[in-house]
């Protein structure tokens, strides 16, 4: 089965991943769902939300999402925004914002945007307001002059990290939002890496920075 076909119990229909009807009595708690609980979850989700709802997942997630925000301009169809959406999952970012066009390829996503929020902007302008409303400091991301290696900037913890697309790079209107501008030290031959292993490696120096350890599966 293609992903695309998964319909509602995501990923593919594979026996082996996930489990199977609920054994014995069923709970009586409202965020489980009983159409899973009936037919099995075979969802990619960690244990703890097996026969959760949706919604109840979402709910729950919010209760400890980190104060990071993660911004991409996508005034091309950049076509790694669903790397950072999974990404931005993984990590419990507050939300993803995309700056620019509205479309974007899911797939890559790995049906993860249905537990991030997500949120549009249609320019840089939208986000650095929503940013300034929020008190969240932009930190843009690129190997542009006058960046600061990630390695060892101290990244704000409240903050919007700002990614820019393949091609271009960030706009100079992104830069010019940015309080603060970091660059990956690279060391090989090519000017710059994929934007999505990028905000990988961002998000995850703010994790080493500012996440509590002891509460991640
Ligand atoms: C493929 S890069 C293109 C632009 C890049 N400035 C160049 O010189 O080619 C696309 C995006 O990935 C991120 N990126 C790629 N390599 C990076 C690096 N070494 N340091 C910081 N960001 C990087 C940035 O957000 C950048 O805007």
């Amino acid at each position: 089965m293609e992903l695309d076909e998964a319909g509602p119990t995501e990923w593919t229909a594979r026996e082996e991943v996930g489990v199977g009807p609920w054994q014995g009595p069923w709970p009586d708690d409202e965020r489980y769902d009983p159409e899973l609980l009936a037919n099995g979850d075979r969802r990619n989700v960690v244990d703890a939300y097996r026969y959760w709802r949706r919604e109840a997942i979402v709910a729950d997630v919010d209760t400890r999402r980190h104060p990071f925000h993660v911004a991409i301009e996508n005034f091309q169809h950049d076509h790694n925004i669903g790397t950072v959406v999974r990404t931005a999952n993984a990590f419990a970012a507050a939300a993803v914002h995309i700056v620019g066009r509205r479309r974007w390829n899911r797939r890559g996503a790995m049906v993860t945007d249905r537990y991030q929020h997500l949120e549009h902007h249609p320019d840089v302008a939208s986000l650095t307001a929503f940013a300034a409303g929020r008190g969240l400091a932009v930190v843009a991301v690129d190997n542009t002059p006058g960046s600061v290696p990630v390695e060892t900037a101290e990244l704000p913890r409240e903050c919007v990290l700002l990614f820019g697309q393949e091609g271009p790079g960030l706009s100079a209107e992104a830069q010019e939002a940015a309080s603060l501008v970091v660059s990956i030290a690279q060391f090989g031959t090519t000017r710059s890496i994929n934007a999505g292993v990028a905000a990988g490696i961002v998000m995850h120096a703010w994790i080493r920075q500012h996440a509590d350890l002891s509460r991640s599966w």
